[in-house]
C-alpha cells in the first residue's frame, strides 16, 4: 500500500519541535530494510551512528569504525528513508586531526551517501570543526557528555558530570555547540538534573541518552531496543521486544528442518511440467545416470 510521500523531517523543523514542545524521537540505524521499518514507524532522525562499530562489526569500541564503512551503511540507510532526517555520525579521526580533514569527510557524508546532517562529538574543543562544517553547508549535530571516542581518555564508559565542577564543564560543552552554530546536541551518559538544565539553557533540541527524561528528544541504538545485542544492556536502555530470541529460535527451526529432511516441502519447490518430465526421464539412462545417446 502506498499512500502519499511523507514530508521529510527537516533541521529547521526540529528545532520548531523544541519550540512547539514536542518531543523528538531518534533510532540509529545502519542498514536498508531497518530504515525502511524506522522511517515508517515515525522516527524524526536515523543517525548512523559509529555504534555501528560495536553492535554490528563486532569492533570492542566505537574507534576502529572507518570512514568508509560509514559511508557504506549511510548509503543503505539513506536509501530506506523517505521522512526521517539522515545523519551520519562522523567516526574517530575524521575531524580530529585538521579542520580540513573535518570538511572534507562531512562534505563525503552528504556528496557520496545521501546524509543530511553529520554528528560530531566533543564540546568547547570542536567549535572550530562545527563552524567550517557549518561553512560548508552541512549541519552539524553535537554530542556531550559520556563521549565513547573519548573512552580511553576516561578511563571507560562513565556517567559524566556526576559533581557540581564537571556537570558545569558538561554544560560550557554544550552551550559552546549551540553557540558554534550546531542545531542540537546529544546529552550522552549524564545525571538527568543536569541534562534538565542543560535542555532548560539552550534554544536548540538537546537528545537524550541515558540522560533522563527532561530532554528535547530520546535516542536509542536499535540493537539495544529490539534485544539483538547480548545482556547486559546498560540501566538507560528500555528492551521493546526480544528479536534475538525470536531470531535464535526461528534458525533452530529451520535447522531441525532441514536436518529432519522437512524443509522444504512440496509446495516449497518448483516442479516440472508433466510432459517434461516424462521426456526428460525416456532421455536418462536409467542405469548410468546419464544422457541417452
Ligand atoms: O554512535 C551512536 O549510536 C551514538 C548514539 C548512541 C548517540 O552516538
Amino acid at each position: 500500500m502506498s499512500g502519499p510521500r511523507p514530508v521529510p523531517v527537516t533541521v529547521p523543523e526540529l528545532l520548531k519541535m523544541k519550540q512547539r514542545g514536542e518531543k523528538i524521537a531518534v533510532l540509529t540505524a545502519y542498514d536498508h530494510p531497518t530504515a525502511r521499518i524506522l522511517d515508517s514507524a515515525g522516527a524524526d532522525v536515523l543517525l548512523v551512528g559509529d555504534s555501528l562499530g560495536m553492535v554490528v562489526l563486532g569492533y570492542e569500541s566505537t574507534l576502529p569504525v572507518t570512514m568508509e564503512e560509514m559511508l557504506h551503511h549511510t548509503r543503505a540507510v539513506a536509501r530506506g528513508a523517505t521522512r526521517s532526517l539522515v545523519v551520519g555520525d562522523m567516526p574517530y579521526l575524521s575531524y580530529q586531526v585538521s579542520v580540513r580533514d573535518a570538511v572534507r569527510n562531512a562534505g563525503r557524508f552528504v556528496q557520496e551517501a545521501g546524509a543530511r546532517a553529520v554528528k560530531v562529538e566533543g564540546g568547547r574543543n570542536r567549535t572550530r570543526v562545527i563552524r567550517a562544517i557549518l561553512d560548508a553547508e552541512i549541519p552539524v549535530m553535537g554530542h556531550v557528555g559520556l563521549t565513547p571516542q573519548s573512552v580511553h581518555r576516561f578511563g571507560g564508559y562513565r556517567v559524566q558530570g556526576r559533581d557540581a565542577a564537571a556537570g558545569q564543564a558538561v554544560l560550557e560543552d554544550a552551550l559552546a555547540v549551540e553557540e558554534a552554530g550546531a542545531f542540537s546536541v546529544v546529552l550522552e551518559g549524564i545525571p538527568s538534573e543536569l541534562a534538565s538544565m542543560i535542555t532548560e539553557r539552550l534554544t536548540i533540541p538537546t537528545i537524550g541518552i541515558g540522560a533522563g527524561p527532561e530532554c528535547d528528544g530520546q535516542v536509542l541504538v536499535i540493537h539495544d531496543l529490539l534485544g539483538l545485542s547480548p545482556e547486559p544492556v546498560p540501566t538507560f536502555v528500555r528492551r521493546y521486544a526480544e528479536i534475538g530470541a525470536s531470531i535464535r529460535e526461528a534458525c533452530s527451526r529451520f535447522v531441525a528442518d532441514v536436518r529432519g529432511g522437512t524443509f522444504p516441502s512440496e509446495k516449497e519447490s518448483y516442479h516440472l511440467k508433466p510432459e517434461a518430465l516424462s521426456e526428460l526421464e525416456s532421455k536418462l539412462d536409467p542405469g548410468r545416470r546419464r544422457w541417452k545417446s
